[in-house]
């Protein structure tokens, strides 16, 4: 595929999903520069994402590390998938809102933060929009796009056809806490965890539910996958823009994230990956 042959994108976060994100770009044709916090951190990040490409069969052909000063200023499109903390998010904006061109198009990966928050911090609230991957990026289908208070038409028709130009399916979602499909995921994450808290274990809710529900893994597997600090983020959106107790986190989530058991990427979550075949750690 090379529908984006010439444009040029920055990445900014190499957690799962910008690295992913960056080879879904890479293998459109677009020009990839990613950022982390450090000349180091990117490297780093840029080594994962040459080892997964290859351990999936894939060669990266254009994705480099640069810093934002290098690479903003000539970008056509700028993708923030840093930490889901909209204080992070809202200093990284203000930076790029400062080099970028007027023709930059702004897109947060956020699964749950207010895009019209980030429009704000921006500067130029026209021109920020939400493109929601999910995990696995490099597999997953959907992309929801985030229509924010001040986000134009014409940068979400945009962002649109951007996802479709990646092979993706875009669908239009209004700027609410989680969106839709986190949203609508919500209280199956809840009921596995209370589950798990009640005695039954992280491998029967598991085995149940997917079973059950036909999903390719169960709700636990899923958020070990997805990172718990990242999931409990979503959740402590959730709680204080709705302030419905049916939000909030179930603590063993949280004390899994105090311990740094944050799920398959830190070795242990639900499950622990440390040996061959992952094991429930609950
Ligand atoms: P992560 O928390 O694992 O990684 C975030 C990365 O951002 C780290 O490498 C960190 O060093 C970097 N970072 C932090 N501050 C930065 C800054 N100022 N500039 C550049 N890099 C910075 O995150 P993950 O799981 O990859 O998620 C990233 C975003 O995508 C979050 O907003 C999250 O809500 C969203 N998301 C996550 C999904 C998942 O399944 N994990 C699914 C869909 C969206």
């Amino acid at each position: 595929m090379s529908d984006l042959a010439g444009l040029k994108v920055v990445v900014a976060g190499l957690g799962p999903m910008g690295r992913d994100i960056s080879r879904v770009f890479d293998r459109a044709g677009a020009d990839v520069r990613v950022v982390d916090v450090s000349p180091e951190v990117t490297e780093a990040g840029l080594g994962k994402i040459r080892a997964e490409a290859e351990s999936a069969g894939e060669a990266v052909s254009s994705i480099s590390a640069a810093t934002l000063a290098e690479a903003v200023p000539d970008a056509d499109v700028f993708l923030e998938a840093v930490v889901e903390d909209m204080d992070v998010k809202r200093v990284l904006l203000a930076e790029v809102a400062a080099l970028g061109r007027d023709e930059l198009l702004v897109a947060s990966n956020t699964s749950s933060l207010s895009v019209g928050e980030m429009g704000k911090a921006f500067g130029d609230p026209g021109r920020v929009v939400g493109m929601h991957f999910f995990n696995p990026a490099t597999k997953m289908r959907l992309v929801e796009v985030i229509v924010g208070g001040g986000t134009s038409e014409a940068v979400a028709e945009r962002a649109r056809e951007l996802a479709e130009a990646l092979g993706k399916t875009a669908v239009v979602c209004r700027d609410s806490p989680n969106f839709v499909v986190n949203r609508v995921c919500r209280p199956l994450y809840y009921e596995a965890q209370l589950l798990v808290t009640q005695g039954v274990p992280a491998g029967v809710v598991d085995a149940a539910a997917s079973g059950g529900l036909g999903h390719p893994m169960g709700p636990l597997t899923l958020l070990d996958f997805t990172g718990l600090h990242t999931h409990l983020g979503s959740s402590e959106t959730a709680l204080r823009e709705f302030g419905d107790p049916r939000y909030r986190p179930i603590p063993l989530a949280r004390s899994l994230v105090r311990s740094g058991f944050t799920g398959r990427a830190a070795g242990r979550g639900f499950y622990d990956y440390g040996t061959e075949k992952p094991r429930a750690a609950i």
